[in-house]
């Protein structure tokens, strides 16, 4: 029999519907050696907390998140919170003795990041998990397979862009357009993804960053909720609508990131392109299944991207646990995946695709930081000078 893990979620909008989707679907498609059981779900809304437990199938719920710490029973504490209640909720978690999955970016700030990355340290027995979720798309995971196996040599360049379309004026001011709540508007929100599967597809380092451009375009948005009559109706979009910068690796690849919300036309983006001595690699979210290979040894007369889907045993690290050979996955899948890894590393075993931690993911979020200092210093920023 399999030991069991019991898992309290804090947070049942978006990430609570993801996560508790991911934490519901692995015991019917994998066989962990911890098997996850759905404890506790933490949110503010007591009403809506009970219709989403119901519906999902959570044990209990509380309004009290820190009620789960003085809980013996809770194993891992999973984090869907907004950006500036990571670094708090995390502490304090793995303070009580908890495993901690957290959502991207790690943190709102650098300085949060570092102190939960600091308790991670001090805390070696418990692990820690950023739920950069794109690495399981089993195009993005075959993509790592063929880095590692020198498929296309020394990488020279790598071009990512996140762009996304809905963030106009129409949309009120949510935690996301707020400093105070998300640390940044575009750039933690979808260059984050982009700096950490360029240095997860790479296994490279940042070493400077340069020439980056932030923007925001749309800066008065309208409030929410009831408000008193002739009270003020709108508030400052104090983040970022796009950020744009250059980048050097360690290993000398020159690298371009993008991210926006108002690049319309794009709905979700999110696409990576490899470029190394003896051949391409591209991956495009909006085609998710697909991974484009461009091969050199193909030579000049049959050559060109082959567009291979990822949904065989051959390419596809997770096909044992999905659909007969051919068939699509989705979205959600990347997050069933990741669940399932998680279960494995507390029951000892190799994640089937490596996992980031608190440690990983403080690096994707010093690259972050970079970017933004160069953007307002107008300056290169080298890594050395981010601690
Ligand atoms: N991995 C991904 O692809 C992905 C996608 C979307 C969001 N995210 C990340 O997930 C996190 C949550 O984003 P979301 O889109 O689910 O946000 P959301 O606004 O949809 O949901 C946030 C939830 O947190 C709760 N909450 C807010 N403040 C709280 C507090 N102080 N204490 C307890 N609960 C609190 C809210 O009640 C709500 O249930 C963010 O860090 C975001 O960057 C990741």
């Amino acid at each position: 029999m399999t030991k069991t893990c019991n898992v309290a979620l804090i947070g049942q909008k978006f990430m609570g519907r993801a996560h508790s989707n991911a934490w519901a679907q692995v015991p019917h498609f994998f066989d962990p050696p911890r098997t996850p059981v759905m404890h506790t779900i933490a949110a503010r809304d007591a009403a809506e907390l009970e219709v989403f437990a119901r519906k999902w199938g959570w044990r209990n719920t509380t309004t009290r998140w820190r009620d789960i710490a003085r809980d013996d029973e809770v194993d891992l504490v999973d984090i869907g919170t907004p950006n500036d209640v990571h670094a708090e909720q995390s502490i304090a978690m793995l303070e009580a003795g908890k495993h901690v999955a957290c959502e991207k970016p790690l943190a709102g700030t650098l300085a949060d990041a570092r102190a939960m990355r600091d308790a991670a340290r001090k805390r070696p027995k418990q692990s820690t998990f950023v739920w950069f979720n794109y690495r399981r798309c089993p195009a993005v995971a075959f993509a790592h397979q063929l880095v590692r196996e020198g498929r296309i040599g020394r990488i020279l360049h790598v071009r990512a862009t996140y762009l996304q379309s809905w963030g106009g004026p129409d949309v009120p001011l949510l935690w996301r357009f707020q400093k105070k709540h998300a640390g940044s508007g575009a750039h933690g929100d979808l260059n984050a993804h982009l700096v950490d599967l360029a240095r997860f597809l790479t296994g490279d380092e940042v070493v400077e960053v340069h020439g980056a451009i932030a923007k925001t375009f749309v800066k008065e948005r309208a409030l929410l909720g009831p408000r008193k009559p002739g009270a003020r109706k709108t508030g400052r979009s104090d983040v970022d609508d796009c950020v744009l910068f250059l980048a050097t690796f360690k290993g000398g690849a020159t690298a371009s990131f993008e991210a926006s919300r108002l690049a319309q036309g794009h709905e979700n983006r999110n696409r990576i392109e490899l470029n190394g001595e003896r051949g391409s690699l591209a991956f495009d979210f909006e085609d998710m299944n697909v991974l484009q290979f461009f091969d050199t040894q193909d030579g000049p007369r049959e050559g060109g991207w082959r567009r291979i889907m990822c949904t065989s045993a051959g390419n596809h690290p997770y096909a044992e646990n999905w659909w007969p050979d051919a068939h699509l996955l989705g979205y959600e899948h990347g997050f069933v995946n990741m669940a399932a890894d998680m279960m494995r590393v507390l029951g000892h075993r190799k994640p089937v695709v490596p996992l980031p931690d608190f440690e990983d993911a403080y690096q994707t979020q010093r690259v972050l930081e970079a970017a933004l200092v160069s953007a307002k210093e107008r300056c290169a920023v080298k890594m050395s000078q981010v601690k």
